[in-house]
């Protein structure tokens, strides 16, 4: 069967036509970061006014790239949480209307479990359940994957994402938006040893995260040294910074799969494309005994085709939406 995948949570306005959930037949992002790097981040209002002029030429370009007609689509998926509220409007709203000239079926992905799939579309060996490791610009889960459609989450940030922390520390290094990239590349001349950076401690549960703490560390790191006149080395800074999150990221995840006894870890978002966290989750995994999933880094970042894949599995569900769906700000992945 044809879905129709339609993402505009962020800044990336995307669609996607995938066959049976892993076939993909086209997959289009629009992403505005150029535009948003002006203001070192994304800024709501702005992304929703482009996904506005954006999203009738991705979903035209992206059923026309896949050389089929929107008769040929078995199902409409789209984005409708979490994100930024006016920007997934967009999404929803444009879906709704498909469905509803079409009276083909809508339904609604949950954008995490949407990063999730998109280790299916890679990996046609993978089957739930399996721990997921989930970091991207808004957010840092360890899930359990108990079907294609239902979710347990054992740890979460309880501040900021990893790619929030990777984004401004970036910033403060003088990296343009969105930084994560750019700190990935310094490294590969770093020396991880020579900045010791905190490992923030989380009360309550162990599997939790905090990045706000590292965050400020290297912002303040870096003005201290301003002011007194030193210079940072920005590679060994890097190096340094993507250690330490590689580490907590795999330490915590596979502590998640030890407790309930898993053997394979997956990981998802576009935090996931970071070469040291592929890389310590790679050595982790083979040391302990585990398959380890990624996915590719055409998958990593936001995109229509992961979106596609999760609609089919919750098609196969059962799930559909009508005409009263909306966007929602925040949602849990849990009970949906
Ligand atoms: O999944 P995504 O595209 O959007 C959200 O759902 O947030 O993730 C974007 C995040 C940004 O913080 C970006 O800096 C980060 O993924 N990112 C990276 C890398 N590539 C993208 N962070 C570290 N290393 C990378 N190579
Ligand atoms: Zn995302």
């Amino acid at each position: 069967m044809l879905i129709l995948g339609i993402e505009s949570s962020c800044d990336e306005t995307a669609a996607s036509v995938v066959r049976d959930g892993v076939e993909v037949f086209s997959n289009v992002v629009s992403s505005q970061v150029e535009e948003h790097r002006k203001f070192g981040g994304v800024v709501p209002e702005l992304a929703s006014r482009r996904h506005c002029e954006n999203i009738l030429g991705v979903v035209g370009q992206a059923i026309e790239q896949a050389g089929v007609t929107l008769d040929d689509i078995d199902a409409i998926a789209v984005t409708y949480a979490p994100g930024l509220i006016g920007a997934l409007l967009v999404g929803v709203n444009f879906a709704k209307g498909i469905s509803l000239a079409t009276g083909k079926p809508l339904v609604p992905v949950h954008h995490i479990a949407g990063h999730i799939a998109a280790n299916y579309i890679a990996h046609s060996d993978l089957k739930p359940p399996y721990i997921c490791l989930v970091a991207s610009g808004g957010h840092s889960h360890i899930v359990e994957v108990v079907s294609y459609t239902e979710f347990k989450v054992h740890g979460r940030t309880r501040d900021d994402a990893a790619g929030e922390c990777f984004d401004k520390a970036a910033r403060a290094m003088g990296f343009p938006y969105p930084g994560g990239v750019h700190i990935d590349k310094a490294t590969q001349s770093g020396n991880a040893d020579e900045y010791k950076l905190p490992r923030p401690k989380v009360e309550g549960c162990e599997f939790d995260f905090s990045f706000s703490g590292l965050k400020t560390a290297v912002i303040n790191l870096i003005h201290n040294a301003e002011q007194k006149g030193h210079t940072i080395n920005k590679s060994n800074l890097a190096a340094s910074l993507q250690k330490t999150i590689s580490e907590i990221l795999t330490e915590k995840t596979i502590g998640v799969a030890k407790r309930l006894g898993y053997k394979t870890i997956a990981l998802a978002g576009g935090v996931s494309a970071n070469t040291g966290i592929r890389g310590s989750f790679a050595k982790a995994c083979e040391e302990e005994g585990f398959t380890l999933y990624m996915p590719p880094l055409s998958l990593c970042g936001d995109n229509g085709a992961m979106i596609a894949c999760q609609g089919y599995f919750e098609f196969l569900s059962g799930r559909r939406a009508d005409e009263s769906l909306n966007a929602i700000a925040t949602l849990s992945l849990e009970n949906l």
